[in-house]
């Protein structure tokens, strides 16, 4: 089963909408690889910007959350029709920041996981573990019980065409990337995981990013280990850098 390689940027909380298109106009030339997925998920008010400028390109537009009701009393919230209407197809779900600041746990990302399948989304499902958890030695019973918990009452069809981005959290802004192999291990548990919740079809199917200082220099080794299908990249998004990261194979 060969998987196409999805690379994302998270743009985080940072560009405002003028600033948006100006990062696209520069990005663009740098991005053109047809033979991955590009996708910028891009703070709520600047998804209709983004969709312009991007129009004509191999960019695809993403957002960061959703929210996992259909409408109504939940002021300052996103609903995955507005997400939909705005012409987004991937969106981000449970980031470690989200779980983190905004009190999202396990429950609440299973909730927008499957509002998101039923709007026709793709989620990028964000697990991984602390420092502690790592150096407990707990990291691999932490994730599983992560991913567990993501994809409750989610059908084999709708969980192959996710998307898992594995971020070990001490990774995350600091400049000190997993190495290859500690990422491989872990995606590699992620999709053994999916196996045991579906089946072997499953797991070949759904597509696993590893996340947390990927940058220009070290995306090759992370992306050809045999169960790593691209990255979720925060810092280095917002920089002509991302050129070098989504050509990894050139
Ligand atoms: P950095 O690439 O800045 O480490 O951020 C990773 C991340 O959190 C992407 O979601």
């Amino acid at each position: 089963m060969s998987r196409k390689k999805i690379v994302a940027g998270n743009w985080k909380m940072n560009m405002t909408p003028s600033e948006a298109v100006a990062l696209i106009e520069t990005l663009k030339p740098l991005v053109a690889n047809d033979e991955v997925d590009v996708v910028f998920c891009v703070p709520a008010i600047d998804i209709i910007p983004a969709q312009e400028a991007a129009k004509g390109t191999n960019i695809q537009i993403g957002a960061e959350n959703l929210y996992f009701e259909e409408k109504g009393a939940y002021t300052g919230e996103i609903s995955p029709a507005m997400l939909v209407d705005a012409g987004v197809k991937y969106v981000i779900i449970g980031h470690s920041e989200r779980r983190e600041y905004f009190a999202e746990t396990n429950e609440t990302v299973n909730k927008k996981v499957k509002k998101a399948f039923e709007h026709g989304l793709t989620p990028i499902i964000c697990c991984g573990e602390s420092l502690t958890q790592r150096e407990q030695g707990i990291t691999i019973d932490w994730i599983r019980q992560q991913i567990k918990i993501a994809f409750l009452d989610v059908t084999a069809e709708q969980a192959k065409t996710a998307v898992v981005a594995y971020e070990p959290i001490w990774a995350i802004g600091t400049g000190k990337t997993a190495t290859s192999d500690q990422a491989e291990e872990v995606c590699a548990a992620i999709r053994a995981c999916i196996g045991e919740i579906y089946d072997e079809a499953t797991a070949a199917a759904i597509r696993i990013q590893y996340g947390g200082s990927v940058n220009g220099g070290n995306a090759a080794e992370l992306f050809a280990k045999p169960d790593i299908d691209g990255g979720l990249v925060g810092g280095a998004s917002l920089k002509p850098d991302f050129g070098a990261i989504v050509n990894y194979n050139k």
